[in-house]
């Protein structure tokens, strides 16, 4: 049909077939992927960016973690007032961006625990924040298995069968005795020392002793030992592990554990990072703390954000990376992405398209130079 068509009313004709502009020559067309031929899975991530709503977000937020994770001092321009520790090309070279993850207890309780560990093993990343639970429940699975449930058990008859319900996941009381018994004589030994030194523990102090003790390579915290990344928490006692300083500042009383240590690392570590990028799972503190740390740089220069939450309510958890541009939390003009999206299904595919990626790449790499 075309507008001249004497039958139809040209009116009409005008107002629903407006005339297009020409279409902008970097326009993406809409496409998905093609299973009539054999995908591998990095074809297949790689056709997310065209599928359009949020596979088309994932899909940004692989280019962005890319970017943030191939990021060099050397891909800069030296400015005339840089400090002569970093005018060396070859130092230059070996500058990456920080790396900032943060994620909700629940995540470790999952088995995304897996996919950060890959992270904190292989110092991809410069810092952690979660809460609580994301903590503990990594020391817990290092002592007892987290088994998968339903979220439609019923809440009094698991309490009568000691069970505690995550969502779809199940943890038995018995884990959290034997983690009593694994953390008191822990506990008992930090206040010893702050007897004996003076020097009063911090949240990621405490996650680096524990840590430490653990000696288990399946925690995401022995590797944070190992690798000294620090780990921050600065609400260390919401959960099990506030029951158990609870219980200990009865038994033996005197521990001290203080935040005003932390912010300044985090925030220093912000603030002196050349590139600083933010991978956050879920919102609440975890989100908040980084981004609020972000502020002191002026902003952070790469962000990806996995969460559910909706911002209609005005929460910090629902916000979109532009309100944080807003608050210079988030450097106007800088990539970012929000992937609206529960995290256990997004960050594996996330980690399969960068880091793991780069990863099982180099070790390809490595087999066929010992094969040569
Ligand atoms: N396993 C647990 O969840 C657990 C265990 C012990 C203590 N706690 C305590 O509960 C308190 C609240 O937990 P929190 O701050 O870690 O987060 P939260 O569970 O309250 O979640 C905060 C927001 O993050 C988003 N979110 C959460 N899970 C998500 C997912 N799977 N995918 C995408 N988005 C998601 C949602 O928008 C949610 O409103 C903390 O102080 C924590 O220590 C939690």
């Amino acid at each position: 049909m075309s507008q001249s068509d004497s039958s139809v009313p040209a009116s009409a004709a005008a107002a629903v077939l407006v005339k297009s502009d020409p279409v902008p020559k970097d326009a993406v067309s809409v496409r998905g992927p093609d299973f009539d031929s054999p995908l591998d899975l990095q074809e297949l991530l790689a056709s997310y960016k065209r599928i359009g709503f949020q596979a088309s977000s994932l899909g940004n937020a692989i280019d962005i973690v890319n970017k943030m994770r191939t990021w060099r001092l050397s891909d800069e321009p030296i400015p005339d007032d840089e400090s002569d520790a970093y005018r060396d090309p070859a130092i230059r070279a070996q500058i990456k961006a920080n790396v900032f993850l943060g994620y909700t207890s629940n995540l470790i309780s999952s088995g995304l625990r897996e996919s950060i560990r890959h992270l904190v093993k292989h110092r991809h990343v410069a810092a952690v924040v979660t809460t609580a639970g994301g903590i503990e429940e990594d020391f817990i699975k290092c002592l007892q298995p987290t088994y998968l449930g339903d979220f439609s058990l019923d809440g009094a008859a698991l309490r009568k069968k000691g069970m505690n319900r995550i969502g779809n996941l199940l943890v038995p009381n018995e884990n959290y005795c034997q983690f009593e018994d694994w953390v008191m004589p822990i506990l008992d030994k930090m206040l010893e020392e702050q007897k004996e030194t003076g020097e009063v523990w911090s949240p990621s102090k405490v996650i680096r002793r524990l840590g430490k003790e653990i000696n288990h390579e399946d925690s995401v915290y022995y590797w944070a030992y190992k690798n000294d990344i620090p780990v921050f928490c600065p609400a260390l006692t919401d959960g099990s592990l506030g029951d158990m300083i609870y219980f200990h500042s009865f038994r033996n009383p005197g521990l001290i554990i203080d935040i005003v240590g932390d912010i300044r690392s985090l925030n220093d570590l912000a603030r002196t990072s050349k590139k600083a990028g933010m991978i956050i799972l879920g919102g609440g503190v975890c989100k908040h703390q980084i981004a609020n740390a972000m502020l002191i740089r002026n902003g952070a220069d790469f962000s990806v954000y996995i969460n559910t939450g909706q911002e209609f309510d005005g929460s910090d958890s629902g916000a979109r990376p532009d309100e944080a541009v807003s608050w210079g939390k988030i450097r106007a003009g800088s990539e970012s992405v929000k992937v609206f999206a529960e995290a256990t299904l997004v960050f594996p595919l996330l980690i399969a398209a960068t880091y793991g990626r780069a990863h099982w790449e180099a070790l390809e790499k490595k087999a066929q130079e010992k094969a040569e």
